[in-house]
């Protein structure tokens, strides 16, 4: 794991952005998988800038989303689709058919997960895949649990995570009990992984995550033994590594 400390938000999204645009750049028509939640905006404020500067170029682009809330349909502004269409999807020359994300709708939910898990598999899977972190520890949707889950699959939402979504809903009652998220297999099957935090709430998780025990307990834990992640964290986000490891 290569973890990569910034002196804040904008130069932790500059840098992202920087790996995937290079991702654009060597392979154009690539498969990206994107992730939601405020942490990632910034990446992709600077990619849509990067394509306005005539830098990138997303027409071959395809892309794959970790996650979607289940209820939801992309009409819903506080759905993921929507959240893609708004953040990025919108504001560059990339083919709507070729993103993707998880049908929060589907009647048949265990069915649409093997369908993505196939879609990913007939992309030829995913080139380079963004994170952000949940507080407890979560990638996409997968929470603490006892074991890892291996592909898309519906989950409950923990208190924690129904807590701090609500800021996005009118009300705490309104954020979806469940959600349609790919697995942490799907996720380890990615070639290169990017994971974003920023914040002083996200520092003791960072920490857990790249020097804790490899346990469900701790989604993103699993990510010790992909062989290409790159953590990507502001000053707040480190501070935990700095004061238990004194670097
Ligand atoms: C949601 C998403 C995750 C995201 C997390 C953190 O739960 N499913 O993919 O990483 O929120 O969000 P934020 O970046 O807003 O802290």
């Amino acid at each position: 794991m290569k973890v990569i400390k910034c002196k804040d938000y904008t130069e932790m999204s500059k840098k992202a952005a920087g790996l995937f645009a290079a991702q654009i750049t060597m392979k154009p028509d690539c498969v990206l998988g994107l992730a939601t939640g405020s942490t990632p905006i910034g990446t992709y404020k600077r990619l849509i800038e990067l394509y306005q500067a005539g830098d990138l170029d997303f027409s071959r682009v395809k892309t794959v989303n970790l996650d979607e809330y289940v209820g939801l349909d992309g009409s819903s502004d506080q759905s993921y689709r929507y959240f893609m269409n708004e953040n990025l999807f919108n504001h560059v020359n990339i083919n709507k058919n070729d993103t993707h994300v998880p049908n929060g709708k589907a009647a048949d939910l265990a069915a649409e997960g093997e369908n993505y898990e196939a879609l990913i598999r007939s992309l030829g899977g995913i080139d380079m895949q963004l994170l952000g972190i949940g507080n407890n520890g979560h990638i996409g949707f997968n929470e603490p649990n006892e074991f890892f889950d291996k592909t898309t699959h519906e989950v409950q939402l923990t208190e924690s995570t129904i807590t701090a979504n609500a800021r996005f809903f009118a009300s705490m009652d309104e954020v979806p009990k469940t959600a349609i998220s790919m697995g942490i297999g799907t996720i380890m099957q990615a070639k290169k992984i990017i994971l974003v935090a920023n914040g002083s709430s996200k520092a003791e998780t960072i920490y857990n995550t790249v020097y804790g025990p490899i346990t469900p307990q701790v989604p993103a834990s699993a990510l010790q033994l992909h062989p290409d992640v790159t953590i990507i964290v502001d000053e707040e986000a480190y501070a935990a590594i700095a004061e238990k490891c004194g670097k």
